[in-house]
């Protein structure tokens, strides 16, 4: 056990966290990867952007059972399943989805934004029938909150979405709950709190410890590259501030965006940062080191699901102030994935969750 400074916590109890943004992917990867999630997560928001994207009730409850078919025995882990939505999908079969317990939410990925987004929605007009739905019956909206128009600079695409996209849905739909996903701008921090009570944000782990000095530290770092890209130190600050603030309408969402080494390492490399392996250990470093380690368990156990509209958990994780060594890799049959972290070791380690 590291010495710690006189009067430092070096042991903290919460309540069981929830992951309110993971892509899991499928078959072998998923195999790999997913048993992270639900060693340290109660239930998790599962992304839809699978090839081809999950858009029907019928491909939501396949996805949910090749998930639990996967997991450890004796897990605890509940994949909340999200559609993906696109210019012709039905609000009926949204409707019937979350009806039926399966669809927790939808995703709004404008179409070239990112990842498999090539399905995705080209125009938010073409939303509105859903929308209205989705307002109507409380399902919430998880947004990929960037413009995907190349003309735009990367850098800029969030906080151009909040003008142009963001700010008119917010006010046609008033009533409808908005969770902003991974936000990387002091825009999108203070869009949300200007915002009524209807909108919330997630922030990952990443990026409130890399800016964007981070792609280019040395040389290119294609496992520093995820979307929204980071931005200057300053936006990373207010994220911080946002984080460790106690305001409810910010919450924890991994996107843990796991990519083959080879296809991250490449001519064109994929965006996506797989945090996953040592998110709570890298959030609690943070709040530890913004002085805020009692604010954790409300950002990452209280605020997602009274948003949501679901309880809380009723188990506890604990933190211990002790070494904890992330691996270079992780490495499957035939897959090698680089972890947010990777070979670094860090002061905080996540015991096993305790029901
Ligand atoms: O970096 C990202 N990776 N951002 C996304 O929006 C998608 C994700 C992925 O699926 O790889
Ligand atoms: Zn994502």
């Amino acid at each position: 056990m590291p010495a710690s400074e006189p009067n430092a916590i070096d042991e903290l109890t919460i309540r069981e966290p929830d992951d309110w943004h993971l892509h899991v992917r499928d078959d072998d990867m998923m195999a790999l990867i997913a048993h992270y999630s639900a060693r340290q997560f109660a239930r998790a928001i599962i992304m839809p952007n699978l090839v081809p994207p999950v858009t029907t009730v019928a491909a939501a409850e396949a996805y949910r059972d090749r998930i639990l078919a996967i997991m450890p025995d004796g897990h605890r882990f509940t994949p909340l399943m999200t559609a993906y939505l696109t210019d012709e999908i039905d609000p009926d079969e949204v409707e019937r989805g979350h009806g039926e317990g399966v669809f927790t939410a939808c995703k709004l990925y404008p179409a070239g934004a990112t990842t498999n987004s090539a399905f995705g929605v080209t125009d938010v007009r073409n939303m509105h029938g859903v929308l209205e739905r989705m307002q109507k019956i409380g399902m919430p909206l998880l947004v990929h909150g960037e413009v995907a128009s190349k003309d735009i600079d990367i850098f800029d695409r969030e906080a151009v979405f909040l003008e142009k996209v963001l700010g008119p849905m917010r006010s046609d739909f008033p009533d409808l709950k908005i969770v902003l996903e991974h936000i990387t701008t002091a825009d999108s921090v203070a869009f949300v709190q200007s915002a009524g009570a209807n909108t919330a944000a997630t922030i990952t782990p990443h990026h409130l410890r890399i800016d964007r000095n981070a792609l280019f530290d040395g040389g290119m770092r294609p496992h520093a590259y995820c979307l929204p890209v980071a931005k200057r130190a300053h936006h990373r600050t207010a994220l911080r501030q946002a984080a460790v603030s106690g305001d409810p309408k910010f919450f924890l969402g991994t996107d843990s965006a796991p990519h083959p080494r080879k296809d991250k390492e490449s001519d064109c490399g994929c965006a996506g940062i797989f945090c996953a392996p040592a998110a709570l250990e890298s959030y609690a470093l943070t709040f530890d080191e913004e002085g805020a380690l009692d604010k954790l368990e409300g950002f990452a156990s209280e605020f997602g699901p009274r948003f949501y509209g679901l309880p809380l958990n009723e188990g506890t994780i604990t933190l211990k102030r002790d070494d904890f060594a992330v691996p270079d890799a992780i490495t499957g049959k035939d897959l090698s994935v680089v972890p947010f972290h990777a070979g670094e070791t860090l002061k905080w380690r996540a015991m096993d969750r305790a029901a």
